[in-house]
């Protein structure tokens, strides 16, 4: 609470404030949140609201969980009312989340009832009964439930999100707009839920509510699960990433900057989600290999041997033999293997030309040749984006393929590129050491050693 900032803190009792006196409104003009009859609804609606509350599914938005449990708060506005709605979605303070500060409580709970009023209003405006729906009288309900829905979803998500860039300075505008979208249209649907739980009342009363909402909740919890395996995973390639570093003082944050600029180059392309997550992995680990080369042959001053040269050219290889073993990186493999083959067949480790390299790979060398050309070495400046993206058209046809070349201008072109933050020099004197695996710079041989 010490850490909120005062606009974060005003919001925060604007909105706990706004939530008590709601339901002191209702006290006094009706005299009862809920009518006697009801409670028995109620008290279903709340545990089912508790459950799938105390187990949200997180998402990557940093400090963002969601759940099922507002399907249940949506019920309530048909069965009970908007009184009775607020009260299920107030449920959300006694949520069985270890470690959640009561403020956090107290928020969620007095935003959930916000929604559930202002739902349940919506849906009286527009002629919705409120009570266990008759058979006949189901097609009435679907108008107002409908509106209620379109109501309930988004103030929950801008109230939260609210918070959110509030308490951590990170603007709303920052959460990417295809994944609100996409994460919106799924909660709409999963809105029909509580009017499936209000619709089967009538016939198997709470069963209908277990019956409907807990399958529901199984699905986002194994969902929940699955988010927090990819995290894993996510975790382990930056651990992998960041052991190649360690091995160049010059290429901290290089296996993320190609990670970023092969993603963008396969969305213009049009890859879809599932080879999206592969070749991120791919940017990732294309040099995970450099774990196998010695690290005075990667750090040496001045021109190769020939040996020293081969072990450099190995790296792909003994890229693909450390992460073998990791089945999820699926097609990832082909780009470390064959990021350093060149269009004209003059790359390695294979000599592949044209179509004949995999495209992951295509895709990896524009990107890991821009991060080179646009990150500070020790021997050069980071130069600009511009000279870059000059020095990949000159590149197009030649070192790389020119689909990729066109598709990374057109993607920076919508995303401007952050340039790396300039590199202090190492405490040690390590200012002439060279990046052997600079694919833009021509590797020195010394013959006859
Ligand atoms: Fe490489």
């Amino acid at each position: 609470m010490r850490d909120l900032s005062w606009p974060a803190k005003v919001y925060l009792f604007a909105v706990i404030g706004a939530a008590t006196a709601l339901f002191a409104h209702s006290l006094i003009t009706k005299g009862q949140l809920v009518a006697s009859e009801s409670l028995g609804i109620l008290l279903v609606l709340a545990l089912l609201f508790l459950v799938c509350e105390s187990m949200p599914t997180l998402l990557n938005v940093e400090q963002f969980a969601v759940s099922v449990s507002f399907s249940a708060a949506l019920a309530a506005v048909v069965l009970i009312g908007m009184e009775g709605a607020a009260l299920v979605g107030l449920t959300a303070v006694l949520s069985v989340r270890p470690g959640l500060p009561l403020i956090k409580r107290l928020f969620n709970g007095a935003q959930f009832a916000l929604c559930g009023y202002a739902a349940g209003w919506v849906y009286q405006q527009l002629g919705g009964v409120s009570g266990v729906p008759q058979v006949n009288a189901f097609d009435d309900l679907i108008g107002p439930y409908a509106a209620a829905t379109a109501v309930f979803v988004p103030l929950n998500i801008v109230l939260t999100l609210t918070m959110i860039s509030l308490a951590t300075q990170v603007s709303a505008g920052e959460v990417p707009m295809r994944g609100m979208v996409q994460f919106l249209l799924t909660y709409l649907g999963y809105g029909t839920f509580g009017l499936l739980v209000a619709g089967l009342w009538a016939t198997i009363q709470s069963i209908s509510a277990v019956l409907v909402l807990l399958p529901l909740f199984v699905a986002r919890w194994a969902f929940g699960q699955y988010h927090a395996q990819q995290r894993s995973y996510d975790a382990t390639m930056a651990a992998l990433c960041q052991a190649v570093e360690t091995k160049d003082y010059y290429t901290r944050g290089h296996c993320t900057r190609v990670s970023l600029a092969s993603t963008m180059i396969a969305q213009e392309i049009g890859m879809g989600m599932d080879r999206l997550r592969a070749i991120r992995y791919a940017g990732m680990l294309h040099d995970v290999g450099k774990l196998g080369v010695p690290t005075k042959v990667l750090q040496k001053e001045g021109p190769l041997t020939e040996e020293e040269f081969a072990a450099i050219q190995l790296h792909p290889m003994r890229g693909l033999e450390i992460v073998r073993g990791i089945d999820f990186l699926d097609e990832a493999f082909a780009g470390i293997m064959h990021h350093h083959e060149r269009h004209d067949g003059k790359g390695y480790p294979m000599g592949l030309a044209g179509p004949e390299i995999p495209e992951f790979a295509r895709v990896i060398a524009v990107a890991d040749a821009f991060d080179s050309m646009t990150s500070d070495r020790s021997y050069r400046g980071a130069r600009p984006v511009e000279v870059a993206v000059d020095e990949l058209e000159r590149g197009a046809g030649t070192q790389f393929d020119p689909v990729m070349v066109a598709a990374f201008i057109k993607a920076l072109d919508r995303n401007p590129w952050q340039p790396q933050r300039r590199v202090e020099p190492p405490p040690e004197d390590a200012a002439t050491i060279k990046d052997h695996d600079d694919p833009t710079m021509p590797i020195q041989v010394v013959t006859g050693q």
